[in-house]
């Protein structure tokens, strides 16, 4: 098969690593990709974002399959212009995306579907938002209905807070996408996230991962795309999981195929644990990023068929999914001043030799090579430090050993990954 990878993250250089282990694969493509994709795959400068260049290099190419990594191009209509072509794309419809896309769209969905999920309205006007907050109890949540690059979630502690935050955002805060507002009950629990495949019809569960979000140790200080992530987490056992697919999961892609937007891909819930049981906070309609980079570590059955099965409508007959039972964890090292304003351009060496520590992998994310050939970071997140072993501890102690032989002074990474899953009453 001739495979397309679309993106440039560490989410999708640890699917072009897996996907290339795969006997199916005759020729691997990633557009645009990054300097570790390339020692898997082909790079092509197109843009994740550009749907018509992405379709045509699909076509020149001759691709089987091509797989989605982030979400602005399933938000952009990518996999129906695809599905036009008759080419097989791994990864959900504009319609069906809107789960991520719009906060409420999936709220109301929620609701037809009985779907546990925090107490909410959807407003336009301040009328209606201080009607709703009325009803709620402090510290409120306020959403952008619309995709904000992880911004759009405020969690304002006082009444007053939430009034002007809601103004703020209801007033062009995050242009269009807080045109509209959801705001909601605050849930109180636990975080997790679940994965589960999906080809419109069936859905498979694959495994729990939580990331770290915050920049700060102890979770504290800004949000980012994702400091670190691990799997499994103790939060969520077999019964919570098996749990997760009948409340949550199993009623999405029913009601989703009901509704006439069948739901392909991977459908990543972002969940509370409750005392009244899990309630999703958020839908995303694509492999989370750390999260992606610990679960291929631990996936041991071959990646490729049960990605085309999700295109093809064939998931049931996919043999049953076999999983690493080690954990594994993924450790963010980030450029200097990120998130808010990454420094590029500082020399990273000493990857190769943190990669040959047993059970590591390092993954690229935001690197480049400049024109003398040195590795260089170029974005915010830079590498993933990814490290499997026979206990959780083992596992971030090879990430940190790793870390260690990156000679790369200007980094900054948290110290503390798994920490909440490290506490002795785990
Ligand atoms: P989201 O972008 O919807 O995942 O929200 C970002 C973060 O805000 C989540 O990971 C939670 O930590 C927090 N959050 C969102 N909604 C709620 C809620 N209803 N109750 C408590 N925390 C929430
Ligand atoms: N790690 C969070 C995300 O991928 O959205």
């Amino acid at each position: 098969m001739n495979i397309l990878i679309v993106g440039s993250g560490g989410r999708e250089h640890a699917l072009a690593w897996k996907i290339s282990q795969s006997e199916t694969v005759e020729r691997l493509i990633c557009a645009p990709g990054n300097p570790g994709i390339a020692r898997h795959a082909q790079c092509v400068p197109v843009k994740a974002d550009d749907v018509k260049a992405l379709v045509r290099l699909a076509e020149e190419q001759a691709i089987d399959l091509v797989v989605v990594g982030p979400e602005a191009p399933l938000a952009g209509g990518l996999v129906d212009r695809l599905t036009e072509k008759g080419i097989a794309a791994f990864g959900p419809t504009q319609a069906a995306a809107q789960l991520e896309s719009s906060k409420a769209f999936t709220k109301a969905f929620c609701e037809r579907h009985d779907i546990p999920t925090a107490r909410h309205r959807t407003v336009d006007n301040m009328d209606d938002a201080r009607a709703f907050l009325d009803t709620l109890e402090a510290p409120f949540v306020l959403k952008a209905d619309g995709l904000a690059a992880g911004k759009g979630v405020i969690i304002a502690e006082t009444r007053k807070e939430a009034e002007a935050e809601a103004e703020a955002m209801l007033s062009g805060k995050f242009g269009d996408a807080s045109a509209t507002l959801v705001i909601e009950e605050f849930l109180k629990g636990e975080e997790a996230s679940v994965f589960a495949l999906s080809d419109g019809k069936t859905a498979v569960v694959m495994k729990a991962a939580q990331d770290h979000k915050r920049i700060g140790e102890g979770d504290t200080g800004l949000n980012t795309g994702g400091m670190g992530a691990y799997s499994p987490t103790p939060a969520v056992d077999q019964a919570m999981l098996d749990r997760v697919m009948a409340d949550i999961i199993d009623p999405t892609v029913k009601g989703m195929a009901e509704e006439g937007a069948p739901y392909q891909g991977v459908l990543y819930a972002g969940l509370m644990l409750t005392r009244e049981g899990p309630k999703l906070i958020e839908y995303n309609a694509r492999f989370g990023d750390p999260e992606c980079q610990v679960l291929m570590m631990r996936m041991k059955s071959d990646l490729v068929p049960a990605l085309k099965a999700c295109a093809d409508g064939a998931l049931a007959d996919l043999p049953a999914l076999d999983w690493d039972a080690r954990p594994a964890v993924c450790l963010v090292m980030a450029a200097p001043g990120y998130p808010e304003k990454a420094e590029k351009g500082s020399i990273i060496r000493g990857v190769d030799s943190a990669d040959d520590i047993e059970g590591v992998e390092i993954f690229h994310a935001g690197t480049a090579e400049n024109e003398r050939g040195e590795l260089m970071a170029a974005g915010g997140r830079v590498l993933n430090v990814t490290a499997s072993g026979d206990t959780l501890r083992h596992a971030v102690e090879r990430a940190y050993a790793a870390a260690n032989r990156i000679d790369w002074p200007e980094a900054y990474y948290r110290k503390d990954i798994a920490w909440r899953a490290l506490r002795p009453s785990n």
